[in-house]
């Protein structure tokens, strides 16, 4: 690229002319006809901000705890799998660029590296892994022990995949992991995705249905608290009633996604479903967002609406195609100084000062003449 990047779809652009057509098309395409792919980003354009003037804000603290861990700023990592299709460090280098920027990142089950080689790569890192409920029990304890083990600070559930949403792109790409890779935390050709054939359209379809566990329920959420003393969060609710059930369960926290709009098509926007969960929440348990994050403003919005912590997928995939370790860093640095930025010219110095009167809806204005 001759100029350095100034926004985050600029490494998208980068990404696409770098990346293989069948891993860019993984990485970015959403389900069906993508209604929700689109209007994840566009929900957040149609917010407004109400900024506050006059508030002295010539020092702007971006601190927050997330599950108990202090970070430097409200904006994670969340789980996307096989980061080495990205960059020949995959998740090692993500990990690595989190632990410099002092945040969190969300592991994938179906990372391209282990649970252990990521904790070594970064051994004070804030980590998290998320899960997916396999068919075998035995496998799904055995991810949680070594998480444990390898001293992961918390459990992401993923809740909104009993089967994978159907991706078009995958499915004409007939997408398959490279030869030289895995998904690396298990033994299992069948487990790693490395079989020649799944027997379907897109083999990570065939994956899923082959490998992971359509028959959940909450009562499986109960085995899970039962299993662990790690805080657990579940990955994929966008209603209300999902989000208070949660709740009753005992969970520690929310996060409202929807998988990056690569699930079911023509569901909310993320930044939409998020006032009637943090409301139905209330303090009871942490409220996170993730979809279409892709400014410092969207941050701003996420947090003035419920949200503790917002996290961002695809952009550390840009990142990583851009420059490995670098890249990443380079991302969430960017994203930094756009939030910190907007939270100036918005008139809050920290993270609480974030309330609802810094938003308001687009129609809220055009209602009222
Ligand atoms: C390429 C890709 C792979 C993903 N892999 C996983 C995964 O393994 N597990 C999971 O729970 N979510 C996965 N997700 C969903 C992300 O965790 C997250 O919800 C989503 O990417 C957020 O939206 P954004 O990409 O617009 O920031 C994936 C998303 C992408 C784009």
């Amino acid at each position: 690229m001759a100029t350095k990047p100034v926004c985050l779809s600029d490494y998208e652009q980068y990404a696409q002319q770098v990346l293989p057509k069948a891993v860019f098309d993984y990485y970015c395409s959403g389900a069906d006809d993508q209604q929700t792919l689109a209007d994840n980003v566009a929900a957040f354009s149609r917010l407004c901000l109400r900024p506050r003037v006059l508030r002295d804000v010539s020092n702007i603290d971006l601190s927050v705890t997330v599950l108990g861990q202090n970070i430097s700023m409200p904006i994670c990592v969340s789980a996307t799998a096989m980061q080495r299709m990205a960059h020949p460090e995959g998740e090692v280098a993500t990990v690595k660029a989190c632990s410099a920027q002092g945040t969190g990142m969300m592991l994938s089950t179906w990372a391209t590296s282990t649970i252990e080689e990521v904790a070594e790569a970064s051994p004070g890192a804030t980590r998290w892994l998320q899960l997916y409920i396999y068919r075998d029990r035995d496998v799904t304890e055995s991810l949680v022990r070594r998480a444990e083990e390898a001293g992961y600070q918390g459990i992401f559930l993923t809740v909104d995949t009993p089967y994978l949403g159907k991706r078009l792109a995958d499915m004409r790409n007939k997408f398959k992991l490279p030869s030289h890779l895995r998904m690396a935390n298990f033994e299992t050709s069948e487990l790693a995705f490395a079989k020649s054939d799944y027997g379907s359209a897109s083999g990570l379809a065939g994956y899923t249905a082959d490998a992971i566990d359509p028959s959940i329920k909450w009562e499986d959420i109960d085995w899970l608290r039962d299993l662990t003393k790690l805080p657990i969060v579940l990955k994929g609710i966008l209603r209300a009633d999902d989000a208070r059930a949660a709740v009753k369960h005992g969970v520690d926290g929310i996060l409202v996604s929807n998988h990056g709009a690569r699930q079911l098509d023509c569901v909310p926007a993320t930044i939409d479903a998020l006032v009637e969960i943090a409301e139905a929440v209330g303090g009871s348990a942490e409220v996170f967002l993730d979809g279409g994050v892709r400014k410092g403003t969207d941050v701003l919005k996420a947090l003035a609406l419920g949200a503790k912590a917002v996290f961002v997928g695809r952009p550390v995939l840009w990142g990583l195609a851009y420059q490995g370790e670098e890249g990443v860093n380079d991302v969430l640095q960017m994203l930094r100084e756009e939030f910190k930025l907007a939270s100036a010219l918005a008139g809050c110095r920290n993270v609480r000062e974030i309330d609802r009167s810094v938003v308001r809806s687009r129609s809220w204005t055009a209602s009222r003449f």
